[in-house]
């Protein structure tokens, strides 16, 4: 098996890469190194079975060279997090929107499968109890840039299906929930990295609003397992499938709970939105998935408990190993 994964230098393309290669397939990574780090793939540097190429998703040239051989695509190339989001929403949803119609269409002209990372911000603010697939969805207006990330998802899920519906293209896709793990960059609003990060510097932890807002974090291992799972899965092509976490959890919780793994002595400070992320930022109150679907099909439980995630994130970030280096090229 031959396998793209497009924002594979990430930090979940990076597990996923992992995962693929033990299972002996070959890889093919395309990534342009935005947000990913080529610290997450030294490790791979120089194996026959698998290829590292840096270009744009954005490129038709790019795409269709790395899909060249493939038998299926994962496709996870995206800009992610809230604050990339709304600093540079143009460019956000060029990747988003050009960059995913640009993989399905290599996709489709070269007979590959394709498995579709999107997102549980599909459901906006819909705070329901639990999250199926088939919820509407709700959103605040296209002008305020955070709602960007969830239309362009949303489209490309429209994409994705409309190349199943009518080109038959065998394509899954799944929608994360808040997955964390070592890797994940503290830089574009992650809120677990970067809480972790100021616990173990001794600074304040800076939980946004009142900290009430709930989350479930699913770990990266437990999802990219599933996604594999997925992807092989021919009942699953045309849907739509929840990876999400299993308890739900406030912010102000979340940031006691580092400080109990860590150890940490840091308080922990209230920041308002408005001065995290500027004037009219919108959040979710709460967004808990509903991962019946997947459970049916590939049996996927989210089983990592929170406390052994946030002790991996922080072993993580104390270790040198993380300093930066170049090796796509
Ligand atoms: N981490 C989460 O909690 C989460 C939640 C929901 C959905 N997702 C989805 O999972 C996928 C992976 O996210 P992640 O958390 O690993 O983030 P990440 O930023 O670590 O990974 C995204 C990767 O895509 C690459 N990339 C960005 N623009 C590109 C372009 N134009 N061409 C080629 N590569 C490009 C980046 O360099 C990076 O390596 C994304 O599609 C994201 O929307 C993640």
């Amino acid at each position: 098996m031959r396998s793209l994964v497009t924002g594979g230098a990430g930090f979940i393309g990076s597990h996923l890469v992992e995962r693929l290669l033990a299972d002996g397939e070959h890889v093919t990574v395309l990534d342009d190194l935005s947000t990913g780090r080529s610290r997450n793939l030294d490790h791979l540097i120089g194996r026959a079975d698998v290829e590292l190429r840096r270009g744009s998703v954005t490129d038709p040239a790019a795409v269709r060279q790395a899909m060249d051989g493939a038998d299926r695509v994962y496709h996870l190339a995206a800009a992610v997090g809230v604050r990339l989001i709304v600093d540079s929403p143009l460019s956000s949803m060029r990747t988003n929107i050009h960059g995913t119609e640009m993989v399905l269409e290599a996709a489709h002209q070269s007979g590959a499968e394709v498995l579709l990372a999107s997102t549980s911000e599909v459901y906006g603010k819909n705070t329901s109890d639990l999250l199926h697939e088939d919820a509407d969805r709700v959103l605040g207006s296209p002008l305020v840039a955070r709602w960007s990330y969830s239309a362009a998802k949303g489209l490309d899920e429209a994409l994705a299906h409309a190349y199943w519906n009518e080109l038959s293209l065998p394509v899954t896709i799944v929608r994360l929930f808040n997955t964390v793990g070592p890797r994940q960059s503290d830089q574009y609003g992650m809120v677990l990295p970067r809480l972790v990060g100021q616990a173990l510097r001794g600074e304040a932890l800076t939980v946004y609003g009142d900290g009430r807002q709930t989350r479930c974090f699913s770990y990266v291992s437990d999802v990219v397992e599933a996604m594999v799972a997925l992807a092989g899965e021919p009942g699953a092509h045309g849907s739509a499938y929840n990876l999400g976490g299993a308890e739900e959890i406030s912010m102000l919780d979340l940031a006691r709970r580092i400080l109990a793994v860590t150890g940490s002595p840091s308080p922990v400070d209230l920041v308002p939105y408005n001065l995290a992320y500027g004037p009219g930022f919108e959040d979710m109150r709460r967004r808990v998935p509903d991962n019946s679907r997947a459970h049916a099909l590939i049996g996927y439980r989210p089983s990592t408990p929170l406390d052994t995630v946030i002790a991996r994130v922080a072993e993580h970030l104390l270790d040198p190993r993380s300093a930066p280096s170049a090796a796509v090229t």
